[in-house]
């Protein structure tokens, strides 16, 4: 991701209000060395992208949109993929990610990838109150390299 890419990657976050971020949260996530930021580019479009962030072997998923056109083509699976690639020279070991109760498209996205519930936290929302899951996922050296199919054409980069 670039400052470039911010204003398409804002409307695409703003499909989805939990994920609406100002500029200047996405800005202090391209210039933090502890960050990946993620775009997928289709036809010239930015049509999805993934923010997480790595403190000490941890890494937190902050962010993951994909634009509603593009969804159920394995765009979003594409993106956790190449996440986990990403993670390698960071030599983190768990990702954990939060995600609210009702999102059936992102848990089972999460489950698929090997994630699992770990918490479950009462009215961690707001607008409408929710709970939220807690989920967590363990990465092993071997499983580095992942490659995963997605739209053909699509294409990810920093
Ligand atoms: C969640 C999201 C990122 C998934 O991205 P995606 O590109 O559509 O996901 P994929 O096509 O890779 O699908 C992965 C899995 O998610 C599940 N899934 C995807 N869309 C789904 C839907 N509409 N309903 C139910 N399950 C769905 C399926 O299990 C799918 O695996 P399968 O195709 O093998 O069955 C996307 O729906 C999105 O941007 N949603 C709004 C923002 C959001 O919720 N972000 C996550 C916040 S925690």
């Amino acid at each position: 991701m670039t400052e470039r890419d911010i204003p398409k990657v804002i409307n695409i976050s703003l499909e989805y209000p939990e994920l609406a971020w100002s500029e200047t949260l996405f800005l202090k996530e391209i210039h933090n060395p502890n960050s990946i930021s993620i775009v997928t580019e289709h036809e010239n479009q930015i049509i999805a992208y993934l923010c997480a962030r790595v403190v000490i072997d941890e890494c937190h998923l902050q962010n993951l949109g994909v634009s509603q056109y593009y969804r159920g083509k394995g765009i979003g699976t594409a993106l956790m993929g190449e996440l986990i690639n990403r993670l390698a020279p960071f030599n983190a070991s768990r990702i954990f990610l939060e995600l609210r109760k009702s999102n059936d498209a992102a848990l089972r996205l999460y489950k698929k990838m090997g994630f699992q519930i770990v918490a479950i936290r009462k009215q961690y929302y707001c607008n409408p109150t929710e709970e939220g899951i807690l989920m967590l996922k363990t990465i092993h050296e071997d499983i580095y390299c992942i490659t995963s199919d997605t739209t053909p054409d699509a294409g990810m980069r920093p």
